[in-house]
């Protein structure tokens, strides 16, 4: 049931939920999108045509398309965007990726509705390191506004405060029994009794860290970010904070069914702890690892990664505390969409676009316990800033999470690579003491590293994948903020060593 090449035809559909109808950006016209089913090794083709009103990008999160950055997709970062009536093909190369990924739009809020899973089977005569599942069952958490998505995102920018919390969870499109007009629609699990089905679990979720549970059932992890993991079973799983009650286990056959089944355990959405201890237990399968944990680090860096605020411009309405604007920010700069794209202005030698030189360390020292800088020092600097690195440099990327408006966990997710995490702690990261309790033997690959609040995380890869890639937070508010940066990685010693030439395609800007 794998394919070589999809068609994904971005346009508007009409969906229906919480008693009320709207039109919305989908992919194919199906909300959640569809899904990519390849075999891992597999090169595949993606023809993106927007037939939609706006500009707009594809995302393949957690491929790391070796040597590929064309086809990568966030906007301004690797290419501009797809034009209304444009078309766009895009190659994906599956390398070392085996497991669940998704793909999702990569401008402004769109990925909210445009989004799907992308499953990756064990190359043909290969086998999963567990049983062969009875089953496979997506299952893909969004969230829902009952407003346009765009005025959502547009009355956020204009209002410098929070964005609209969305009106409910949804589980493969749906918010289930709690919510009202719902219950008809409710995704139901449907099994057999005693049989192992495999989840593939994807958070689409924009601003939400999510627990998910199943009442009266254990969850096994066998396996995140499209890589193995040592088997893990909890009672919940937490998937990069809202509580999730509204989809059902239906027992196919002659299991008879408690009317009202129990609703699950979960921990409360605050349970900063709970998901803390869930991620650090986590354990890749060393035999099954494609990459080494670098042991001689060549560039150490430490960046805080910080909600903060700009003061108020005239004009502008600030809905941030005491008057101001909300940031966020890296090592206290806040990245500065270009108009231009990063990677064209590289490949291309076009000056202007982006500036070398994020810094190793941030300029301050930030504490985790929040800080009483004066509030210059709080407030970041906007500029287009990005990190180069040698062609094979082995690289220790330490995140301070601070406390300097609120605190929070910030899934820090990066494109084009995944990395080892070898160290979680609370407090300020200690450089003496703190790698002495590294793992460096079993600590698992992920594309995506849950920054504790109060604490950090340090991760290590080697970059070996030449191009442009983007690291940010993947809560779309604290994206949109500017918690945010770009990592070059060269293709020889010369910064400007040719990558491969960009498709035809490209779009224009
Ligand atoms: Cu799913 Cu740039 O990310
Ligand atoms: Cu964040």
């Amino acid at each position: 049931q794998t394919k070589s090449n999809y068609n994904f035809v971005v346009k508007e559909a009409s969906y229906t939920r919480l008693c009320s109808t709207k039109s919305i950006l989908t992919v194919n016209g199906k909300f959640p999108g569809p899904t990519l089913k390849v075999y891992k090794g597999d090169t595949i083709y993606v023809d993106v045509y927007n037939k939609g009103k706006h500009n707009i990008t594809l995302h393949w999160h957690g491929v790391k398309q070796p040597k590929n950055p064309w086809s990568d997709g966030p906007e301004y970062i690797t290419q501009c965007p797809i034009q209304p009536g444009r078309r766009f093909r895009q190659k994906l190369i599956f390398s070392t990726e085996e497991g669940t990924l998704w793909w999702h739009a990569h401008s402004d809020w769109s990925r909210a509705t445009v989004h799907g899973a992308i499953h990756i089977y064990p190359r043909k005569n290969y086998t999963y390191p567990f049983p062969e599942p009875y089953g496979h069952i997506p299952i893909i958490f969004g969230e829902w506004w009952k407003s346009d998505v765009n005025d959502v995102y547009r009355e956020f920018v204009e209002s410098g405060g929070p964005p609209n919390i969305s009106d409910a969870i949804t589980i493969n499109g749906q918010p289930g029994d709690l919510y009202p007009c719902s219950k008809s629609e409710t995704f139901t699990l449907s099994v057999e009794q005693g049989r192992t089905y495999l989840l593939r679990v994807v958070n689409a979720a924009m601003n939400l860290i999510l627990f998910f549970s199943i009442s009266k059932h254990n969850l096994t992890v066998v396996g995140a970010d499209a890589m193995y993991t040592r088997p893990m079973t909890k009672d919940y799983i937490l998937h990069i904070t809202r509580t999730i009650n509204g989809s059902r286990v239906q027992y196919r056959g002659s299991y008879t069914q408690p009317l009202t089944p129990p609703l699950p355990y979960l921990p409360n959405f605050t349970d900063t702890q709970a998901a803390f201890d869930f991620f650090r237990s986590m354990r890749s399968l060393p035999e099954k690892c494609p990459f080494k944990v670098p042991k001689d680090i060549s560039q150490h860096i430490l960046t805080t990664v910080s909600v903060n605020t700009f003061p108020c411009l005239n004009g502008q309405s600030c809905g941030g505390p005491n008057g101001s604007s909300l940031a966020a920010s890296m090592s206290n700069i806040s990245f500065q969409k270009p108009t231009y794209n990063i990677l064209e202005a590289y490949y291309y030698h076009i000056k202007g676009v982006f500036k070398k030189g994020f810094p190793n360390f941030p300029p301050h020292i930030f504490d985790f316990t929040g800080d009483n800088l004066p509030l210059t020092l709080n407030t970041p600097r906007r500029v287009t800033k990005v990190k180069v690195f040698e062609h094979n440099t082995t690289v220790e990327l330490v995140f301070q999470n601070t406390n300097l408006i609120t605190g929070l966990d910030h899934p820090m997710h990066l494109h084009g690579f995944s990395f080892h995490v070898v160290g979680y702690g609370f407090g300020n990261f200690n450089k003496s003491k703190d790698p002495v309790n590294y793992n460096l033997y079993d600590p698992p690959l992920m594309n995506t590293v849950m920054v504790p609040v109060n604490g950090w995380a340090a991760i290590r890869f080697r970059a070996t994948n030449p191009g442009v890639w983007f690291l940010h937070c993947h809560l779309e508010r604290h994206l949109t903020w500017g918690m945010n940066t770009v990592f070059i990685v060269k293709n020889g010693k010369s910064l400007y060593a040719k990558l491969p030439p960009p498709p035809q395609d490209m779009p224009p800007c």
